[in-house]
């Protein structure tokens, strides 16, 4: 196994982090998780510009794109495997304790990870903390992800593999990460990013190779959706099929059957959508 760090491949034993990254210290830094298929990133373009997004709304300098590049094609190539999560983590870097950042310079590493691919349905719950539609990270994919990890760890207890947000308004926004659809009379409707949901890139070629739309909806509605699924990385598009004590025994339903059929030949046919 090699990871990037300091522009080039290092053994993670042997990598060294500071503990006086800002990234460690308070959560402040980036990332992006991208898919890789036989050692083929997908959709690499819309990650890295939401990667330069991101650094723009924390106040990141730029990320080096032409090294994020070189650094996932040297992370695939060393590491084969059939189907891998390529995480790139950008940081704030050395700093002093506490909430300002040093100017020490920022923090890139790339690392990958095996994964197995997704069962085609899986169950969701609802959690009573919200997403904050106005906060200032909203929209910003930074690992300041506790709160994901706390609702996730809960529904793991509850036998379910996301945790499903709504927003301080008890709007439907997005799950830990994912974001979510429903099938309401035959169409399909998901949030829009001014719910405070991260503007996921499955959602955006979902949204784009279905004609879903995007609806301000009630949490609510996930009692009375005809089908739900959710989208993300490493989901692609996957049916739902509990959420909370609402079983929903047929799915994947028609309509999302549909939408995973679309979604595998679009995504088939281009590998940078
Ligand atoms: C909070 C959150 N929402 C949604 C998503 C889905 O986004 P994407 O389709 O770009 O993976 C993610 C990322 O995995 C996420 O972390």
């Amino acid at each position: 196994m090699k990871i990037w760090l300091d522009g080039r491949l290092q053994d993670p034993q042997e990598a060294r982090v500071s503990v006086f990254d800002h990234g460690l210290t308070v959560g402040d830094g980036i990332f992006e998780t991208v898919k890789s298929v036989e050692g083929r990133p997908f959709a690499l373009t819309r990650h890295l510009d939401r990667l330069t997004r991101s650094a723009r709304g924390l106040g990141l300098p730029a990320p080096d794109l032409d090294e994020v590049r070189r650094a996932c094609a040297a992370v695939v190539e060393a590491n084969p495997m059939a189907l891998g999560r390529l995480r790139i983590t950008y940081t704030g870097g050395v700093s002093p304790l506490g909430s300002d950042r040093g100017d020490a310079g920022t923090t890139l590493v790339v690392a990958l990870g095996e994964v197995t691919r997704r069962p085609d349905t899986t169950a969701a719950i609802t959690v009573p903390w919200t997403r904050n539609e106005r906060g200032a990270l909203t929209g910003l994919k930074t690992t300041s992800y506790a709160e994901n990890v706390v609702a996730l760890a809960r529904a793991h207890e509850r036998g379910a593999s996301e945790a499903l947000f709504a927003n301080t308004l008890g709007r439907l926004c997005e799950g830990t990460g994912s974001n979510v659809f429903v099938v309401l009379d035959g169409e399909i409707h998901t949030p829009p990013v001014a719910s405070g949901c991260l503007a996921g890139i499955t959602r955006a070629l979902a949204v784009a190779w279905t004609g879903a739309k995007e609806t301000d909806l009630p949490l609510s509605v996930l009692a009375e959706a005809d089908e739900v699924f959710l989208t993300s990385t490493l989901r692609d598009i996957q049916a739902v099929h509990r959420v909370d004590d609402r079983d929903l025994t047929d799915a994947p339903g028609p309509v999302t059957a549909k939408a995973m059929r679309v979604w595998d030949e679009r995504a088939a046919d281009d590998l940078d959508p």
